[in-house]
């Protein structure tokens, strides 16, 4: 049986096989979003927050799988708005234990959202996601994602 970590390399390569040649930014996102979310089972909400450019303090819906998401969060609100504060990975094994966690989907027990970077080190967006367990997401997880968010957006 493969491991976590060991799914999490073989999703970074065919990730980088399709993204190759692409420079158009949804289409890289849309692309990370769907494959992603297809190779793991854990997977139920899974998409990008843009950082939006006429705000600048609300991150707005990107690329996504999964139920419908809600369009807009402030950077002061829920899970992601707090990575887009903090800049750094944030796990939540179980949300309803997360002060201002904004329930999209009332399905979702557990998240991550990892902070994207350009490759001038501008914050552009957050991937978010979501699983319909608690407590599925750990440093595997952190480390397979910030891996392939920097190699599809900051290089
Ligand atoms: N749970 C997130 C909101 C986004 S979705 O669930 C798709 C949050 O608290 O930021």
């Amino acid at each position: 049986m493969t491991t976590k970590k060991e799914r999490y390399v073989e999703a970074a390569k065919e990730i980088d096989a399709v993204l190759d040649g692409e420079r158009n930014l949804i289409a890289r996102m849309a692309t990370v979003a769907n494959m992603l979310h297809h190779a793991f089972e854990h997977y139920f909400w899974t998409g990008f927050y843009l950082v939006d450019p006429e705000t600048t303090d609300e991150l707005v819906i990107g690329p996504y799988q999964g139920t419908l998401g809600c369009l807009r969060i402030p950077f002061s609100k829920g899970v992601c708005g707090a990575c887009a504060t903090r800049r750094e990975t944030i796990i939540v094994p179980d949300v309803h234990e997360f002060p201002g966690h904004i329930a999209c989907d009332s399905r979702s027990e557990s998240e991550i959202v990892a902070p994207v970077f350009d490759a001038s080190g501008r914050l552009i967006a957050v991937f978010d996601v979501d699983s319909d367990r608690k407590n599925q997401f750990n440093e595997d997880d952190r480390i397979g994602i910030e891996r392939i968010l920097r190699r599809a957006f900051a290089n």
